[in-house]
């Protein structure tokens, strides 16, 4: 697509090219104005060592846990059951006691700000809305409780049930919509009191497939648009690579891995999140810590990766090679045992001879090499894209 003027383009020319008309006062009150309407929209979170023990409970559920997120970014918390995301999303809410750590909001100290003067907003899993009010009225409540008027409500109301798509359904009583609108309602409550953070606590896991793919878009749409920041929970890896600016791996109450979603894939750092994200092929291999021997040929090693004569290296199904037949170059022969047909893609099971370890090529459907089937020889040869070591 051609740029156009209304295209911003980074620049790499000095910035007094750029301004040479505008004089360094009226700058300096610009970035100053940015800067007040970011702190005034709420501006960033830091949660700095937070721990928190369940009273009864002797195991941390969060484990001196840290997160820091920019003004406006939508950050996913991800990881399986129980591993502390919920305790992370309440902790920053003010709806847990924690026992240590510190959390600021646009630099100010939340740390002991009961949670209904932190400005926060949550939308649940479950639809938590009045069933026997109308969709406006739901929207309206968080507003009549700040003691806003009537005018107003309705106001702030209508717009955000117009943000979220719902403008011509404002009269109807919320237990005559459906999951995805009541949670699409859910989401125009929390917006409606311009919440300095939004947290969204796996407020797609209720929703059957389609619709939750269409709300999760959705919901991204709505955040860029009001610009809040926002912290989404979900324990479901193709949501979160679908909406968020950063994704933080959680683990036993921790953040293993936070990044953007493209690094995570490609440059994870612990063994957690190279199969947590993804699908990776554990390969014996022997490593000096910055490039390993893999099926005969050398892999580059990402950082943090283990060196020695036994680990594993992280392989990728898409960072094989599959030869049809054994060939002569170095490579691992093995038996196909199953070939899954996925549109564009084909994915192929194999097992490697004699070790017996399972390896997972991935390939476009176009590339799979013709009369393969269940059954059939190849040779595997692991591309030098770097990977990790365990
Ligand atoms: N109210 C509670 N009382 C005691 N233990 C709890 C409570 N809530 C959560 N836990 C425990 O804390 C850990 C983290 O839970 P949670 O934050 O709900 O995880 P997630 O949301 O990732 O599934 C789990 O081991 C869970 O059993
Ligand atoms: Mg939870």
């Amino acid at each position: 697509m051609p740029l156009t003027q209304h295209h911003v383009v980074p620049s790499e020319t000095p910035m007094q090219n750029n301004t040479a008309s505008v004089s360094k006062q009226s700058v300096t009150q610009a970035a100053q104005a940015v800067l007040a309407e970011s702190a005034e929209r709420g501006g960033g979170v830091q949660m700095f060592g937070i721990d928190k023990i369940y009273a009864g409970s002797t195991t941390k559920a969060l484990d001196n846990f840290n997160l820091e997120i920019k003004p406006g970014e939508m950050v996913v918390l991800l990881g399986g059951s129980g591993c502390g995301k919920s305790t992370a999303l309440r902790s920053l809410a003010g709806l847990e006691d924690i026992q240590h750590g510190r959390i600021l909001v646009g630099g100010q100290d939340m740390t002991s700000v009961p949670a209904n003067k932190r400005g926060m907003a949550m939308v649940f899993q479950a639809y938590s809305l009045f069933p026997h009010m109308s969709a406006l009225e739901n929207v309206e409540f968080g507003l009549e409780i700040r003691g806003i008027g009537r005018a107003e409500r309705k106001r702030v109301a209508m717009e955000k049930l117009e943000l979220v798509g719902l403008s011509d359904q404002a009269g109807k009583y919320t237990q005559q919509m459906s999951g995805g609108q009541q949670q699409r309602v859910a989401l125009a409550r929390a917006l409606a009191i311009n919440p300095r953070v939004l947290l969204l606590d796996e407020p797609l896991s209720a929703l059957d497939a389609k619709v939750r793919v269409q709300l999760r878009d959705e919901i991204r749409r709505i955040q860029l648009e009001a610009g809040t920041t926002t912290v989404f929970v979900t324990h479901d890896q193709e949501e979160a690579l679908a909406v968020a600016d950063r994704i933080g791996v959680m683990h036993h109450g921790r953040i293993e891995q936070i990044a953007d979603p493209t690094t995570l894939y490609r440059r994870p750092t612990t063994e957690y999140v190279a199969t947590f994200i993804g699908l990776s092929n554990k390969i014996p291999g022997s490593s000096n810590g910055t490039e390993a021997e893999v099926f005969g040929h050398r892999v580059p090693l990402l950082d943090g990766s283990a060196s020695g004569a036994a680990v594993n290296v992280l392989v990728r199904p898409e960072n094989i090679i599959l030869r049809a037949q054994a060939s002569d170059t170095p490579g691992a022969r093995a038996h196909v045992m199953m070939i899954h047909f996925l549109g564009s893609l084909v994915r192929v099971d194999t097992i490697v001879d004699h070790s017996g370890i399972p390896v997972t090529v991935q390939m476009p459907a176009s590339e799979l090499p013709t009369g393969l089937r269940n059954g059939s020889v190849v040779t595997l040869e692991p591309l030098p894209i770097p990977a990790l070591a365990a």
